[in-house]
């Protein structure tokens, strides 16, 4: 087989057989079909597609391209959950402990934020001593003994994920469904879960922009997860605005803990509670949302946190320590009447500036940075009120007030959110 003549038949919109994929995707881990072949393969897949056929044969051979985690040492059924990204995304901090409140394992494996999103390991990584590279044995026995690990990735894990990640980061070839489904779903299936809830996150702080993409997104995900015998269920869910309060490390474990506390925001504390729910579900543990809430309001949720965190090595007084910041500025309302847009991808970018994240893998973290917003989309507002407070370790300038005042949409009449859109199974 030649490289060159597997592109262009995917470029005149032809299928691939499953000896070609295959071919491909070991070539490209071994090195004999190089990166630039790859990158227009990718781009070829970007225009033309892929079947359904297609996509199950990449996924499975990416899932063979690397390490596959055993975790039948655990007992139960171990859920797992993912999220197509978002700003601030702390829903693993509280979803994880909570759902292993009800004594159903969570072995998850986590990532690093790029560009506007956030990762969640950079979140623990806050926290002083938090440990997120753990051998597979520890992970194992860690899940055994408290129900739930947070963990990085292992570098082996899908090796061609890592390599074709890092390809379609710079070739403009993230957002397309065929290699988003495959990417997300290669992952979770090596990372040896029995059930997956998948959050596709959709607006404009996300990879699928409408709702229609979303739900591709999402049925071809869970139809991948189901064909490997993994019980899969995908949560649509509202991108348009950050989640929660906060944007930037420190200050989300610092509203995770609020939420676990019973002291976060009614919607998102809601929000996160049904997820658990769905989450449950899988593990055929039947719990109505008001069950699930009151493992929030005994500290059940926050003490299986509290665990997780000295298990991985966490300092629990470093956990509650506030954010550390030279500069914490107020934003205040221009006008009276609702909030109607606080767009994700542009305070996202905003959070980054301030070095809450990346904008290249290399670039080094400031964990204290972000913004903590005391208004969201439907709340009412007085002129003059705090709307958000930036957190910064360097002098916030005129301009850059200016660009925040102008992405706060405030209107004379209020609008009606809701996280979750649609469910998927
Ligand atoms: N998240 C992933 O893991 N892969 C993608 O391709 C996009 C989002």
């Amino acid at each position: 087989m030649r490289a060159v003549d597997l592109i262009q038949k995917k470029r005149d919109g032809l299928e691939l057989s499953s000896e070609e994929i295959k071919w491909l995707i070991e070539g490209y881990v071994a090195g004999t079909v190089p990166d630039y072949q790859m990158s227009a393969l990718a781009m070829a897949i970007y225009f033309k597609g892929m079947s359904t056929r297609e996509i199950s044969d990449l996924t499975m051979n990416m899932v063979a391209s690397g390490d596959q985690i055993d975790l039948s040492a655990i007992p139960g059924i171990k859920v797992d959950k993912h999220s197509t990204g978002g700003v601030g995304d702390k829903v693993t901090l509280i979803l994880a402990p909570l759902v292993a409140s009800f004594e159903v394992p969570v072995a998850k494996m986590s990532g690093r934020g790029l560009g506007h999103t956030g990762g969640t390991l950079d979140k623990l990584e806050s926290i002083k001593g938090y440990q997120i590279e753990v051998t597979q044995e520890d992970f194992i026995k860690q899940v055994q003994e408290t129900g739930v690990a947070v963990i990085g990735q292992s570098d082996n894990l899908v090796k061609a994920d890592k390599l074709l990640y890092a390809l379609r980061d710079v070739t403009a070839t993230v957002d397309i469904i065929p290699l988003i489904a495959s990417s997300v779903m290669s992952k979770k299936i090596a990372a040896g879960a029995d059930a997956i809830l998948l959050d596709v996150t959709v607006g404009e702080g996300a990879f699928m922009k409408t709702v229609e993409e979303a739900r591709v997104l999402a049925q071809t995900m869970v139809d991948l997860g189901k064909a490997v015998g993994r019980k899969t269920i995908a949560v649509l869910t509202n991108m348009s605005q950050p989640v929660g309060t906060s944007i930037g490390n420190r200050l989300e474990i610092l509203e995770a803990l609020e939420i676990l506390q019973g002291k976060g925001r009614e919607d998102v504390t809601e929000f996160i509670c049904e997820l658990a729910q769905i989450m449950l579900g899988l593990a055929d543990v039947e719990k109505t949302v008001a069950e699930v809430r009151q493992h929030i309001e005994n500290g059940a949720a926050l003490k299986k946190f509290e665990e997780m965190v000295q298990a991985q090595g966490g300092d629990l007084e470093d956990l509650y320590r506030p954010a550390n910041v030279s500069h914490k500025v107020d934003v205040l309302a221009e006008r009276d009447g609702y909030i109607v847009g606080l767009p994700a991808l542009e305070f996202g970018l905003f959070a980054m500036k301030l070095g809450a994240g990346r904008a290249v893998k290399t670039d080094e973290l400031d964990y204290e940075t972000g913004i903590v917003f005391h208004k969201k989309v439907g709340d009412a507002v007085e002129k003059g009120q705090p709307i958000a407070t930036i957190y910064a370790n360097e002098n916030i300038s005129e301009n850059m007030l200016t660009n925040f005042q102008k992405n706060v949409k405030i209107d004379d009449a209020s609008v009606n959110t809701k996280e979750i859109i649609e469910i998927i199974s």
